[in-house]
């Protein structure tokens, strides 16, 4: 699967649609493609794309565990029923800027599981890459599925945060190692003993996006800025379906 996430980024959709249909070469076994705009513009991408069956599938990129009196969020049964088939939780900014903590994203966790595919994003910070902590933290960052029956589309997104916007990415044999072992934790604790698929995230673009999809446990990928112009999206997703059918 290969997601844009538009972050709080203004875009012309129509526009970038246009561009995106230009060039994306659909293909019989194609990756699933998932757009996450910024919310106000959900009903308008829904509108264009068509709900249901269409290639790309919208999704949101947080999403709040309760509704009613909860001044400014979104909750499950309203991006459901806009047509939303995917939500993101745990993304980095969201842990940073917005201190959301695992207990806050487990409970997003289980109110979304088996009513829309999760994308839950992972990571470690510079600082504990640098001092060997990668597979610690995120095995704490995934003990939110401990004992819990995942639905068989869960998705775990590897999104370093010091690779996020930076332009800096880990080898692509490490980011295969980092899926692996996520791979692991989640079908050694949920319990269903499900086996996710794994996409990468961080400064992927048109130019290194090869490079990752090369290796056997990246699924796909969480892509950010290189997302937001139609064109350059589309042509990682071509990369994409062009390796992983080789
Ligand atoms: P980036 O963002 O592609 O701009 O690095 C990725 C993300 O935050 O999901």
């Amino acid at each position: 699967m290969i997601i844009a996430n538009w972050k709080s980024n203004i875009i012309d959709v129509n526009n970038w649609y246009t561009n995106f249909n230009n060039f994306y070469k659909s293909m019989s076994d194609s990756a699933i493609i998932g757009v996450a705009p910024p919310t106000i513009y959900l009903d308008k991408l829904v509108t264009n794309l068509g709900k249901g069956d269409s290639e790309i599938k919208v999704g949101v990129q947080d999403v709040d565990h309760l509704y009613g009196s909860r001044t400014g969020t979104i909750s499950v049964d309203m991006i459901i029923e806009t047509g939303c088939r995917f939500a993101i939780i745990g993304h980095s900014e969201r842990r940073e800027i917005f201190h959301e903590d695992n207990n806050l994203i487990k409970e997003k966790l289980k109110s979304l599981n088996k009513r829309a595919m999760v994308v839950l994003c992972v990571g470690e910070t510079k600082e504990e890459n640098e001092k060997g902590l990668t597979k610690d933290i995120l095995k704490n960052q995934l003990e939110i599925v401990n004992k819990l029956e995942l639905d068989k589309e869960f998705i775990v997104a590897y999104e370093p945060v010091w690779a996020i916007g930076s332009g800096l990415t880990p080898e692509p044999k490490d980011i295969n190692e980092i899926h692996k072992y996520i791979k692991d934790v989640v079908q050694s604790n949920s319990a269903n003993n499900l086996s996710p698929k794994i996409l990468y995230g961080g400064s992927v673009t048109d130019k290194n996006a090869e490079s990752f999809f090369r290796e056997k446990f990246v699924d796909g990928a969480l892509i950010g800025g290189a997302s937001l112009d139609g064109t350059t999206f589309a042509k990682i997703v071509n990369i994409f379906n062009t390796i992983k059918k080789l």
